[in-house]
């Protein structure tokens, strides 16, 4: 593997010196179990940055429990609460999107990306041009620039640690020695709360039973993309890019238990596999002491109880989403971008009660056929394909409404 980082090196003093450490999405589900973490290791780490978009109460109190030297609101109306949450107390107070970018270019040893959605995409290349160990819980940031975003971990001589469960297993047990020798990566499936149901009834899901993942608590947008299967669709993209191999080499399954998290299978046969329990500070955590271990402040897996573990092909005819990541990584830089941003449109319409719920992966492959690609080259040209996705998407809106 030489995209993400190389696996851990020879444990060296420096390394057990307190890190500097920012989080980029604090407030969310992601940056509260970081929070957690850190709150549990509070003689390892300083915390230089934390941000968030609308929780102002949060993002203050979680600023005065970490000692936090800067805290930012991403919603600029929203400067004079947060300046008022934090009076008296010593830490910096900042608001909008340039405030955002400039916290996560702030020096730090290490930075959570937990910005949901592509709007973490700027905030995460600004860690990254600051040669920033990045931990990369914002998945659709590597989708949307994946070779860009590498070329720019590469240059700045930067490290990317992948926080999605999946990847983080992933990480754990490709041995980049062995490269040569893998046979395919195969990420685990729940399968979300509509495993089990048919195709036709995915047209009158609401919002708040699509939200109730069986096993994983997630915010909203990556919980619909669980249901659909979007999210396994932009997590073999991830993990092509990520890992530097074709989709091909990248297969998923379902695993309903969620207590195998991924695998690595080599050519001689052997599959290896990280399980843990279903709790993202177990990942976290492995990018928080990497090249260390640190221990979790999360649920452990207990192997005492009658464990059950099954695994099942995904069946693409009622879950589309998969065979569009394919399509999508296939043909090229920006039609990730395109995917992306196209199911971040339909999410929010769903979530809205504007579009029913089997249109979204309809409405993904729509853009992925309208949208002109155009020559992309830099991240300018990803954020504008991104920007064009987005109102060609709000359109198709109102015919599929
Ligand atoms: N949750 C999981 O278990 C999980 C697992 C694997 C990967 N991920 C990935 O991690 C990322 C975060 O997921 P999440 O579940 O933690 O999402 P979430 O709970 O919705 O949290 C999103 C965070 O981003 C902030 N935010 C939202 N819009 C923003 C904007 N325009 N500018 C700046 N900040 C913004 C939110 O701030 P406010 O809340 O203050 O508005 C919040 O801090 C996603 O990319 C997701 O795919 C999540």
């Amino acid at each position: 593997m030489n995209r993400a980082a190389s696996q851990p090196e020879a444990k060296s003093e420096s390394a057990k010196d307190v890190r500097r450490v920012s989080v980029l999405g604090s407030t969310g589900s992601i940056g509260k179990s970081t929070v957690d973490l850190l709150a549990g290791h509070r003689d390892r780490f300083t915390v230089e940055a934390l941000t968030g978009h609308r929780n102002v109460q949060l993002l203050a109190e979680q600023a005065k429990a970490l000692g936090a030297k800067l805290a930012v609101i991403g919603d600029a109306a929203l400067y004079e609460e947060l300046k008022s949450a934090l009076s008296g107390t010593g830490i910096e107070a900042a608001a909008g999107t340039d405030a955002v970018i400039e916290a996560a270019s702030r020096p730090a040893d290490w930075l959570m990306a937990a910005i949901v959605g592509t709007a973490g995409l700027r905030p995460t290349l600004a860690a990254i041009a600051q040669g920033t160990a990045v931990a990369l819980a914002n998945k659709e940031s590597i989708v949307a620039a994946g070779p860009l975003m590498l070329a720019a971990v590469e240059a700045a001589g930067a490290t990317l640690l992948p926080v999605d469960s999946e990847h983080n297993a992933v990480f754990q047990v490709f041995d980049p020695a062995q490269r040569g020798g893998v046979a395919r990566i195969i990420l685990t499936a729940s399968g979300g709360p509509f495993l089990r149901k048919s195709r036709a009834a995915l047209a009158t899901i609401t919002p708040a039973e699509a939200v109730r993942h069986p096993n994983w608590s997630m915010g909203a947008k990556i919980s619909v993309d669980s249901a659909t299967m979007m999210n396994k669709s932009l997590e073999i993209i991830e993990a092509s890019y990520l890992f530097n191999l074709p989709d091909e080499k990248v297969d998923a399954v379902i695993h309903p238990q969620s207590v195998v998290h991924s695998m690595v299978e080599y050519i001689d046969g052997s599959v290896l596999a990280q399980m843990g329990a279903a709790d993202m500070r177990t990942p976290i955590a492995h990018t928080l002491g990497w090249p260390e271990r640190i221990a979790t402040t999360g649920q452990r897996l207990d192997l005492s109880g009658m464990l059950s573990m099954q695994f099942e092909p995904v069946d693409t005819a009622r879950f589309p989403a998969v065979a569009l990541a394919r399509q999508a990584v296939r043909a090229g830089l920006g039609y990730p971008a395109v995917l992306n941003a196209a199911n971040e449109v339909a999410v929010e319409a769903f979530l809205r009660g504007q579009l029913s719920f089997d249109k979204i992966e309809i409405l993904a492959e729509q853009a992925l056929q309208r949208v002109d690609i155009g020559r992309i080259s830099t991240l300018d040209d990803i954020i504008a394909l991104d920007a064009a996705t987005r109102t060609i998407a709000e359109n198709s809106l109102r015919t599929l409404q």
